[in-house]
């Protein structure tokens, strides 16, 4: 259907996916090749919008099949808005966390529901048929760590999964990386309690050794 490739970025709060998806732009770019950066929930006019009904608020402003499809629509719309059409143009659209976030932190972070798992991958199935990414990178961190990067960067909005208690992230972690290790071929995993160089080196070894750069 597409020409371009889809790698997204996941993990726990505070792992540094943003700075490395900056980064990784930077060298592809430098290659020659068209990037595009994007993020979830966002990516789209509309998806920014149910961005910030989903990331701000109180912890329990939504129950969790409300939250699943808030996010499952902003993903429609980002999916149609921005990955597919810059994907049909050949770029390499690096997306700051997608679907593996949403069975994560919806489908295991509150405690696994092996039913409620299989009914988001059906809603996933509805609004990108069989469209998956080309790879998706886990920058895996002690939700420890993680956590208190993420509460000393952000403003005082946004953090709504970050008040989750810490079994909620321990949940999040295992998740990752058991998709990882079901899937190895779609996944790679990178220890992110380094330098971000280090970080970064060892993603660009895993995009050559994909053949993705
Ligand atoms: P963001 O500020 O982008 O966090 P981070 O810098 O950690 O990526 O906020 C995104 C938050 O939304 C983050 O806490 C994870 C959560 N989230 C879900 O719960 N489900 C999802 O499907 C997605 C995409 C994100």
């Amino acid at each position: 259907m597409t020409r371009g490739v889809f790698v997204t970025i996941e993990g726990g709060e505070g792992a540094g996916k943003s700075t490395q998806v900056r980064r990784l732009a930077k060298v592809l770019e430098a290659q020659g090749k068209q990037v595009i950066i994007t993020r979830e929930p966002g990516g789209s006019i509309g998806a920014e919008e149910i961005r910030s009904l989903l990331l701000k608020g109180v912890v329990d402003k939504w129950d969790k099949l409300t939250e699943a499809f808030l996010f499952m629509a902003a993903r429609r719309d980002h999916l149609v808005k921005t990955i597919w059409p810059a994907m049909d143009t050949g770029a390499i659209v690096l997306c700051d966390r997608f679907m593996d976030s949403t069975l994560a932190y919806q489908g295991y972070g509150y405690g696994e529901d092996e039913v409620f798992i299989q009914n988001l991958k059906e809603m996933y199935h509805m609004i990108a048929g069989d469209f998956h990414p080309n790879l998706t990178l886990i920058l895996d961190i002690s939700p420890k760590i993680g956590l208190q990067r993420s509460l000393d960067r952000k403003g005082n909005t946004e953090q709504r999964f970050e008040h989750m208690d810490l079994t909620f992230h321990q949940n999040l972690r295992k998740a990752f990386l058991a998709f990882a290790s079901e899937a190895p071929e779609r996944y790679a995993v990178i220890a992110a309690d380094k330098s971000e160089e280090s970080v970064e080196a060892d993603i660009l070894k895993i995009m050559k050794e994909r053949h993705l750069c």
